[in-house]
């Protein structure tokens, strides 16, 4: 029984490396194709090392390419290591690029794929991140679904007549959180280094394509965090996309701006900070998770639940919003933990992929 994964961006190398481990103790053998979109030691070694993921089988180093050059060159690639492993099922993770090619390139082979973070929907197919979900979900076989909306979601398109299984499992993202958090706090000192006071620093993220592309949204962003600078510190572990688009719009951030962090540090900014700004998928859950309320810099989520809960609040890149957000919740705690399971989606995900890779006659 042999599963092929396909990763290559950084939330897929945190969601992906619990899973390993479950897989690895059902018996499953897996062999990681790392695509290589996220290639800085800080974007993707890092944690590979921390959260102790085997070393990629493969890497096929392709990056820093347009959405369609990047995913043509994956699915070539990913079509001939296919080929040649013939693996049972190839599982995917999330909605970047590498999450599409994996997955057209394992369904025009007939090789059924898994995609864990499924049923997802913001509802705004100008994000690439919408295109890649929606088309992904659509060729996979299995559906793992972190919560009832995104269930919901799929059942509204039509996913109950396709030849598709729909599994609710809880997300992988608490998974990590919870198993990695006593590792963080005995390996990190990120708060001594930057010399942060616990409960009084806000922290940021800043990566979307929606957000960078557009000066006008990257200039309002940016005006925002510096007048919350001055009246709390913010600190801002910032994507390489990001450093690029503000060097060259010379657009000037008074924040604490720092390189990426490893998932530890991340843990420790979240565990002690009083509030996130982020336009982050991912970081939207920890900031709930580590019961941190959060700003949302866009204009749709597809963690609705965050909202509907009162633990979230969608500003777009509007500095006036964003402003009298941080006014209104930047005392506010979040004192539940419930919309995302209990923090064993990956053990439920590998029983599931056991069972259904099993033959039926051998089952019992
Ligand atoms: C990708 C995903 C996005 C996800 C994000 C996670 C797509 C379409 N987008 O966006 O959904 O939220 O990853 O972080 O797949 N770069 C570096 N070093 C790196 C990685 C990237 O310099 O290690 C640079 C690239 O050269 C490129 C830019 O950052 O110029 C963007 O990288 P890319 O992988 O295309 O998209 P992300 O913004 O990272
Ligand atoms: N993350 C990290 N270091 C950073 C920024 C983010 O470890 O400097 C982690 C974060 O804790 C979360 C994941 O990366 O687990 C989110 O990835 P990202 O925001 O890049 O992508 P998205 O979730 O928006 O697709």
């Amino acid at each position: 029984m042999k599963i092929v994964t396909i990763l290559g961006a950084r939330p897929q190398f945190i969601k992906a490396a619990t899973v390993s481990r479950a897989l690895k103790k059902a018996g499953i053998a897996e062999c990681l194709v790392h695509t290589g979109q996220h290639f800085d030691k800080n974007m993707s070694d890092v944690f590979f090392e921390e959260m102790e993921i085997p070393r990629p089988d493969y890497n096929l180093e392709i990056h820093s390419l347009g959405h369609g050059a990047m995913t043509g060159r994956m699915l070539e690639k990913l079509e001939e290591v296919l080929q040649k492993e013939k693996p049972d099922a190839v599982m995917v993770y999330g909605d970047t690029n590498s999450t599409l090619a994996g997955a057209l390139a394992a369904a025009k082979l007939h090789i059924p794929v898994a995609h864990v973070e499924a049923g997802l929907r913001s509802f705004n197919m100008q994000m690439p991140e919408e295109i890649n979900r929606i088309l992904t979900d659509r060729i996979s076989r299995v559906l793992f679904c972190p919560t009832s909306t995104a269930v919901a979601n799929l059942k509204r398109e039509g996913f109950s007549r396709f030849d598709t299984k729909i599994v609710t499992c809880g997300d992988v993202m608490y998974d990590a959180l919870k198993y990695y958090a006593v590792r963080a706090e005995k390996k990190s000192s990120i708060i001594q280094q930057l010399g942060l006071k616990r409960g009084e620093f806000v922290l940021a993220t800043l990566h979307r394509e929606e957000n960078t592309n557009s000066p006008e949204r990257l200039r309002s962003i940016a005006s925002a965090l510096n007048t919350i600078h001055a009246q709390s510190p913010v600190v801002l572990p910032l994507h390489p996309r990001t450093r690029k688009y503000l060097a060259s719009l010379n657009i000037e951030l008074k924040a604490h701006v720092i390189d990426p962090v490893g998932y530890f540090d991340m843990l420790m900014l979240l565990k002690h900070c009083r509030l996130v700004l982020t336009d982050s998928g991912g970081l939207q859950k920890e900031a709930y998770l580590s019961g941190k309320f959060c700003i949302t810099l866009r204009d749709q989520t597809e963690w609705v639940e965050l909202v509907r809960a009162g633990a979230n609040v969608l500003t777009g890149a509007d500095s006036k919003k964003i402003l009298s957000a941080y006014q209104k919740y930047r005392s506010k705690k979040i004192t539940t933990r419930a919309l995302y399971g209990k923090g064993d989606a990956a053990e439920k995900i590998a029983r599931e992929l056991k069972k259904m890779l099993t033959p039926r006659r051998v089952r019992r």
